[in-house]
């Protein structure tokens, strides 16, 4: 097994030398970096056990870079040198969510124990589960943009609704929202709409009384009671039926349900989350979902970007997922080769974060290895047709569909902008990074 590796971040070469004798004779494997920007570089491409930092760095503060951590490398555990005496310090890098410090001058002995609590702490975290579950992972401006708006809309009661295609994320974002909000200890209740029978469906949501239809031998709490003091998630809410619809207003509304067979109302506190890959003002027009209804749910509406608007999310998501698959088939986390990150990076992902999850799952298998080569990678041509592997063309039918309507989006965008990329991208929702790569890759231009 590889030793345990260290990141030291310090300008001063001999502070440098001390800490990584100490390390290297408690068999680990130091490496250094004498500014923020280095320490940065190497936590995207390196893994570490442990990160141990100065505070004043030519480039910064080291307080900063124990934030930058907690964002982008929380499996990370990172660890503070103080001038000695400085508490204050000491105590914000705590908060900000650094594990321990030490102070100069510096104690070894102290030193090698904060050390070892670290390397079992490492162990103990996974990167895309910390301990507050799974993450959302990517740098994109745009998922950036989404942790904003979770941390801001999980400290509000408001209904949010969470609109994006499928397997963009949907999901994993109205659990963060639980997670980080002031109903975290509550149950987080998932209801997916489509999948309960229309005959079931109230008594599954409302719950029911003894007696109150044949089958109904004792009383039963509903779904939506369940998730009392917690988070009511409605999966697939525009698969839900008028009639419910109707019923799931009041909920709202009036803060109470009616279980089937019970004369009164009773009392509930759920926060309500939605979300669909569906249209739903589009059905509204149509005449399929009560527009009183879609009002209630979309106070607030957090759309998940598709994949390919993301293109610069795809290295991350796909090493996060290869380790996630590495330790679950107890494998050493296989690496994903350049011409495969390529493949990848151009792929047009119709079945985004899921389909790139089933990708690589089937890539592990096919790789023999121990990395996944372009070679291992099936991409989808057509929906349902046969897999293609990334050597060949991956603009089928479909790819050639979606193609033509981005490039008619990005074309007309420029031209409202004037051709300032800025203001297209901003047009289109999408960062500047992911407009550039758009353009280039349709060879706009
Ligand atoms: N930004 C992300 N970081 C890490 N994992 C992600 C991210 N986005 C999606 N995933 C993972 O992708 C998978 C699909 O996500 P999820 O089930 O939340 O999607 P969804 O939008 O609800 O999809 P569907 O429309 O198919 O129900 C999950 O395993 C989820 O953990
Ligand atoms: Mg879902």
């Amino acid at each position: 097994m590889a030793k345990p590796a260290v990141l030291v971040v310090d300008d001063e070469p001999d502070l440098c030398e001390l800490l990584s004798i100490t390390l290297q004779r408690m068999d680990l494997s130091p490496r250094t970096a004498n500014n923020i920007g280095d320490a940065q570089r190497l936590l995207k491409t390196e893994q570490f056990n442990l990160c141990l930092t100065d505070m004043q760095l030519p480039d910064g503060d080291g307080l900063e870079l124990v934030e930058w951590i907690q964002q982008y490398s929380p499996s990370v555990p990172v660890a503070v040198i103080t001038a000695h005496g400085n508490m204050e310090i000491a105590v914000r890098a705590l908060k900000l969510g650094a594990f321990d410090f030490v102070s100069k001058p510096l104690d070894l002995a102290g030193l090698r124990k904060l050390v070892a609590t670290a390397i079992k702490l490492s162990g103990t975290i996974d990167s895309d589960t910390s301990v507050f579950g799974p993450r959302l992972l990517g740098t994109s401006s745009a998922m950036q943009q989404m942790r904003d708006m979770i941390a801001r809309v999980a400290r509000s009661q408001a209904p949010v609704h969470i609109s994006g295609e499928s397997g963009t994320g949907k999901e994993l974002v109205a659990k963060l929202i639980h997670e980080s909000g002031p109903r975290r200890d509550g149950p987080f209740v998932p209801v997916n709409c489509g999948a309960i029978p229309t005959e079931l469906m109230e008594s599954e949501l409302f719950g029911h009384k003894r007696g109150s239809f044949t089958g109904a031998v004792s009383d039963k709490k509903g779904l939506i009671q369940s998730a009392e003091g917690g988070t009511l998630f409605l999966d697939e809410i525009a698969d839900l039926p008028l009639h419910m619809q109707v019923k799931l207003l009041r909920v709202i509304q009036e803060k109470a349900v009616r279980p089937v067979g019970e004369q009164l109302e009773v009392g509930v506190d759920v926060r309500v989350l939605s979300a669909t890959h569906k249209d739903l003002s589009q059905l509204v027009a149509e005449g399929k979902f009560r527009e009183d209804l879609f009002y209630r749910v979309n106070v607030i509406e957090l759309r998940v970007p598709a994949l390919r608007e993301r293109p610069e999310d795809v290295p991350e998501l796909a090493e996060a997922i290869l380790r996630r698959l590495g330790r679950r088939m107890k494998l050493t986390p296989p690496m994903l080769a350049k011409d495969a990150l390529a493949a990848l990076e151009t792929y047009a992902f119709p079945g985004n974060v899921r389909e790139l999850e089933n990708i690589l799952e089937r890539a592990i298998t096919l790789s023999t290895s121990g990395e996944v080569r372009a070679g291992d990678i099936q991409l989808r041509t057509t929906p349902g047709g046969p897999p293609a592997t990334a050597n060949s063309s991956n603009a089928g039918p479909l790819g050639d569909h979606l193609e033509d309507i981005e490039r008619d989006a990005i074309l007309k965008a420029l031209e409202q902008t004037r051709h300032n990329k800025t203001a297209a991208a901003k047009l289109l929702g999408m960062s500047f990074r992911a407009l550039r790569y758009r353009i280039k890759k349709l060879g706009i231009e």
